[in-house]
């Protein structure tokens, strides 16, 4: 199995929004690999972020793959209006939806598709998708917030995860998100991690592309 390459896929909502093309061309200077946008309904995580128009003014400025999380009850229902814009689009296994039929959809729209964790849900409720994705993400801490304390307890979870793609042959990615620096993202990728969203770590830095660079491990 050729592992992945690493990816690191900034945080649109650790940026200043007031100034979005260039928070967006400040990131792909910095060397972001995607750029990844956490949509939030606020039934399925106690939070409201942005929806596919904004996600649209990204794509404007963008030239990056556009990694979108939806953190959403229905994300079977709303997923069409992001692939416009999106290459991957990711939806949570416990939101309230048919799983596999909404994968399968999102890859017949001609992209990607994720399943995502939360911290609480164990690595067996992604099992029956494995053959269905192009990326699992664990969530790193509880969805809803950036700058959140990362949360060492998900980690075996990305190791579960990796020992299941070597036994299955498969190649999706692993993808971490919530409390990504420097630390947090060498001890995933010790874990098995190959794609990694920091959003406060990388905005927040003084020098942008020195962070990513260390998210990355280079
Ligand atoms: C949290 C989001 C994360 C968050 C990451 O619900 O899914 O993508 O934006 O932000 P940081 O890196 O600040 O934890
Ligand atoms: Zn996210």
């Amino acid at each position: 199995m050729v592992p992945n390459s690493l990816v690191v896929a900034p945080s649109i909502l650790a940026c200043d929004f007031g100034r979005l093309h260039e928070e967006v061309r400040r990131a792909e200077a910095a060397g972001a690999d995607w750029l990844h946008l956490d949509i939030m309904d606020g039934h399925f995580v106690d939070n409201i972020s942005f929806g596919p128009a904004f996600v649209d003014f990204v794509a404007r400025a963008a030239t990056v793959p556009l990694d979108v999380h939806l953190m959403i009850e229905r994300p079977d229902h709303y997923f069409p209006r992001f692939v416009k814009s999106a290459a991957n689009i990711t939806v949570h296994v416990e939101a309230q939806h048919d799983v596999s039929k909404t994968l399968a959809a999102i890859r017949a729209a001609g992209r990607t598709c994720g399943l995502a964790l939360r911290p609480a849900t164990p690595f067996e409720a992604a099992v029956p998708f494995l053959d269905q994705i192009d990326l699992l993400l664990v969530m790193t801490v509880v969805p809803g917030f950036g700058g959140q304390p990362f949360m060492p307890e998900t980690l075996p979870k990305v190791q579960a995860a990796q020992e299941a793609r070597t036994r299955l042959g498969r190649n999706f990615r692993i993808e971490v998100d919530g409390g990504i620096n420097d630390q947090t993202a060498a001890l995933s990728r010790e874990h098995g991690a190959d794609t990694f969203v920091a959003g406060t770590s990388v905005f927040g830095a003084p020098d942008m592309a020195a962070a990513v660079r260390k998210v990355r491990g280079t």
